[in-house]
């Protein structure tokens, strides 16, 4: 399915050292028994296959009844419970989304600031619509989603009342842990569980992506089997032509070179969205102890208006990773003028997807010559299957490079810190 196209990469590297097999495989091995075994948070590995069916179907069930009866799903949620369903929906229905026609709810994301702004105006997008919510959040406290969730809960009380409010309310947590596990059975909410060993950022795949997925008329048995098919290709094959081994391998040999930014970089605005979820995936598991690589993301070609200067001529201490896809949804040619104003007949009749592809070539030379290392990544077309295997893919590697760096990809120590000064400024009861 995904192609890794490294001859962007190689003249960078040092052969002898970047293709060694042995630090990818030890992290791998590291992955499977000390983190899976000894620490958890390494049920990601295999969920696409031992995913609960029964709650698969729950969720499928329980789609169809928010799709009956809402206008709109309010989905709350932060981090790892937010940005993978958001990438998907704008990845596979549209960055558009609410604006097309269509004979699925609209879906609004809050919860992911704290901005009474952005909570007032989803609020007025409310009125006047049904509505359900999908609280998501695994320790069942983040802040943002706390606060959003009382505050949309009020609205859903007001609208319904109390029992018709419940009834509105699905939440998706911890199996037993947390605030929002100990509400949901005492207030009698439909409820899904985050498995225990899969942390927020490798999430996507379990409820708290399927369910906001599915009410979007998105696919989710074809997400999985994408993702299935990802982890039979990438946990039998141990050889180095296992593309998750080579791309974690390229980047931690990148990074002791001294190329600490990587940038990943699509051609599809629908992508933008994924380019946020891999900086979370990334950036929280390798970010640690003053060290790992920095993750950014462009959308290009707008910012190649805006940041095709840096890239291409500022510091080189820049890895590109480009996602291309080999199909497109649709096209649309470029009409012909009876007088060439701007100059631009000699494309006439020419699909603007055939351009968007020269302008991707043309990049990528520009910027592996201009002394960019750039690691391609093509998938076959912008669908269900191609998403489930591109998460898979980016999670594993996520979890080797993490350990081939030497630190553990599942904890994010760090941002208890601004929280600690946070809580204390708002007086919060220790
Ligand atoms: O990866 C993580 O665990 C975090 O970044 C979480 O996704 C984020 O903080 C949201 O947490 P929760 O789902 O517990 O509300």
């Amino acid at each position: 399915m995904i192609k890794l196209d490294l001859a962007g990469v190689t003249p960078f590297l040092d052969k002898s050292e970047w293709q060694k097999t042995e630090p990818v495989a030890a992290a791998h091995e590291e992955l499977v028994t000390k983190y899976g075994i000894d620490c958890g948070y390494t049920s990601w590995l295999n969920l696409p296959e031992t995913y609960n069916r029964n709650e698969f179907k729950r969720i499928k069930a329980a789609a169809e009844q928010i799709r009956s009866e809402s206008d709109v799903l309010l989905v709350i949620g932060v981090g790892g419970s937010y940005l993978g369903t958001r990438a998907a929906l704008e990845l596979l229905r549209s960055p558009n989304y609410n604006l097309s026609a269509k004979h699925t709810p609209n879906v609004y994301f809050v919860g992911n600031n704290l901005s009474a702004e952005h909570i007032n105006e989803i609020g007025s997008l409310l009125r006047n619509k049904n509505f359900s919510i999908n609280v998501v959040s695994k320790s069942g406290g983040t802040l943002e989603p706390a606060i959003a969730f009382r505050i949309f809960k009020d609205f859903l009380e007001s609208r319904y009342g109390d029992i018709g409010a419940r009834s509105r309310i699905y939440v998706t947590t911890d199996r037993a842990k947390g605030a929002l596990r100990q509400w949901a059975e005492k207030e009698g909410f439909t409820s899904f569980v985050i498995p225990d060993k899969i942390g927020g950022r490798f999430s996507v795949l379990t409820a708290a992506g399927l369910l906001p997925m599915a009410v979007a008329g998105i696919d989710i048995d074809q997400v999985l089997a994408g993702a299935f098919d990802a982890m039979k290709t990438y946990t039998e094959d141990t050889s180095f032509h296992n593309a998750a081994w080579q791309y974690a391998s390229v980047r931690q040999s990148l990074y002791r070179q001294g190329q600490n930014i990587e940038v990943l970089a699509c051609f599809e605005p629908a992508f933008r969205y994924m380019g946020e979820w891999w900086k979370q995936l990334f950036g929280e598991s390798e970010g640690k102890g003053h060290g790992g690589i920095f993750p950014a993301s462009v959308d290009f070609s707008a910012d190649l208006h805006s940041m095709g200067q840096y890239l291409q001529d500022g510091a080189r201490t820049l890895m590109e990773t480009v996602v291309s896809f080999e199909t497109f949804r649709r096209d649309i040619k470029i009409p012909a003028l009876a007088e060439d104003f701007d100059g631009l007949n000699y494309l006439a009749g020419r699909g603007v997807e055939g351009i968007n592809q020269a302008a991707k070539r043309a990049t990528v030379k520009a910027h592996i010559d201009g002394g960019i290392p750039v690691t391609e990544i093509i998938l076959p077309d912008m669908n269900e299957t191609a998403f489930g295997w591109l998460t898979y893919f980016f999670q594993l590697s996520c979890g080797l490079s993490a350990l081939m760096q030497g630190v553990n990809p599942f904890d994010q120590p760090g941002v208890e810190d601004y929280k600690r000064n946070m809580f204390k400024l708002l007086g919060r009861p220790e």
